[in-house]
């Protein structure tokens, strides 16, 4: 199984850890790719809209397609990040930023709509969930059909702070969303993907998309029609 994990973090904390944990109890043959954030790109969006008519006129494109290539060629996505100021951490969102005509607003890739993901956060007391809920939120509208989520408070500030209840706690979770994550599935579709993705074709057939050229590229693959990116795969 191919994973390429995005660690919204440089460092080596608790939400490093709780994924790294994840990653270890998977027990199928995997070839892992990692990325830590912003050590791998240090960008932020500069909001030119140059993707919208060139994704390869991005000024960041060289730093971003690094990664975005080993995302396109990987069974399972994990992305980790603790939770600042209820969000996401700034590296992720620039992430999230840089990768926005993924979106199935604009350029949807179709290797997304077989891939499963994993979104985790850590926070000292209140607020996984609003760290989780961006990142997953960009997932589904990227097509990714399956994205589960961890979401911890673990009151420490690092790994080291981390009572050694909370991480048997932990190990024992993550232990559990192994095992499903080992069974290599393809995740079905929902409706809720396949409704949106009709929606943002009929807005391509009306001209309302952000430039001629998505609708080029809807067109091209067949979408303004029958063809459909979940039946191809
Ligand atoms: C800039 C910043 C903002 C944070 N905001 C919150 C917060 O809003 N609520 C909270 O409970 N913890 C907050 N924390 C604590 C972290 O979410 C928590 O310690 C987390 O487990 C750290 O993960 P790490 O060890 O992977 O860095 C914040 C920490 C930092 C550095």
């Amino acid at each position: 199984m191919k994973i390429t994990v995005i660690n919204g973090q440089n460092h080596k904390g608790s939400t490093y850890n709780i994924g790294k944990m994840l990653l270890d109890n998977i027990s199928c043959e995997k070839n892992v790719s990692e990325f830590f954030l912003p050590k791998d790109l240090n960008c932020f969006c500069a909001g030119c809209y140059t993707c919208i008519e060139d994704e390869t006129k991005c000024p960041y494109y060289k730093e971003k397609n690094v990664i975005l290539r080993e995302i396109e060629q990987s069974d399972l996505l994990v992305f980790t990040t603790p939770n600042y100021c209820m969000a996401p951490s700034a590296p992720m969102k620039a992430f999230m930023d840089l990768s926005f005509t993924y979106w199935l607003s604009h350029k949807p890739r179709e290797c997304m709509f077989n891939k499963r993901a994993v979104v985790i956060s850590s926070t000292a007391g209140m607020g996984a969930k609003q760290a989780i809920k961006p990142v997953a939120r960009a997932l589904f509208y990227w097509g990714v059909p399956w994205i589960k989520s961890y979401g911890i408070s673990v009151q420490a500030m690092n790994w080291n702070g981390v009572l050694q209840k909370k991480k048997a706690k932990i190990e024992k979770d993550m232990k559990s969303f192994a095992k499903t994550l080992s069974k290599s599935t393809t995740p079905s579709v929902s409706i809720k993907t396949k409704l949106m993705f009709i929606m943002m074709a009929n807005m391509q057939k009306s001209n309302l998309g952000s430039s001629p050229t998505e609708k080029k590229y809807w067109e091209e693959h067949g979408w303004l029609g029958k063809e459909r990116p979940w039946k191809r795969q």
